[in-house]
């Protein structure tokens, strides 16, 4: 990695601090100062800011329970970024593996680890995302094995020629369902509900491939994933 890209992930620098530091001399290299921003930092070097270690801070993976009227967006808009919620260095250079609504609440991924984020949201691999569904009118108790079946064999969306991919859905009440899709959609669930002639009142995610949304994590708050939630991607 780049000398003054390694500062700045590293430390509260911004890139253009990073590079004034490094031009006056700040920087050592394994006690040597180094000014040249684009120097490649060997995998074990000893970076020094004026004498203290800088320690590469590596790259981040965090779970958060979303809040209703927050936005899975980089900058904030009608309402704050997830983002905002995060109190540490740099949040707003991480970006989010999934998105959901405004309304939406629940289970988001945000890394800085593009390749980690790929696998995750990519259409190719399959990876099951998992909704707490609470809808406007009562499924029909006798009309329920026909919507597991209809769920699973795909639903024609609005505007849509192929029908989704298989979805499992879980009658948990007459109003509350799961429903476990492996697509990403815009607004999903929403429209499979739709298209059957109901209307979700409340989506909550609880659950993307194996990382489940940990149950002490209140609205809003957040934390590191494990490193087994991490390799499970
Ligand atoms: N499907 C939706 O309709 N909305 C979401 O936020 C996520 C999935």
């Amino acid at each position: 990695m780049r000398l003054d890209k390694y500062l700045c992930e590293s430390t509260e620098l911004s890139r253009a601090n990073a590079k004034k530091c490094l031009h006056r001399g700040e920087v050592t290299c394994d006690g040597i100062v180094v000014k040249n921003s684009a120097f490649k930092v060997p995998d074990d070097c000893e970076v020094r800011l004026l004498g203290e270690l800088v320690k590469a801070r590596g790259l981040r993976y965090i779970m958060l329970n979303k809040p209703v009227n927050t936005l899975c967006s980089n900058v904030d808009e009608v309402y704050p970024s997830v983002l905002s919620l995060l109190d540490i260095p740099k949040a707003y250079s991480l970006h989010i593996a999934g998105r959901l609504d405004a309304d939406t609440t629940g289970l988001v991924l945000i890394t800085d680890d593009g390749q980690w984020s790929h696998r995750l949201t990519s259409p190719v691999k399959v990876c099951g995302k998992r909704y707490r569904v609470q809808l406007a009118d009562p499924l029909p108790e006798e009309k329920t094995p026909e919507l597991v079946e209809q769920f699973a064999s795909g639903i024609e969306l609005k505007g849509e020629k192929a029908l989704t991919k298989p979805a499992l859905l879980e009658v948990l009440a007459p109003s509350e369902v799961l429903l476990t899709i492996t697509e990403g959609k815009y607004h999903q669930v929403k429209r499979m509900f739709a298209a059957i002639g109901n209307k979700v009142v409340g989506l909550h995610r609880e659950q993307v491939g194996a990382i489940s949304l940990d149950p002490l994590l209140k609205s809003g708050e957040w934390r590191y994933l494990t490193q087994g939630e991490v390799e499970s991607v």
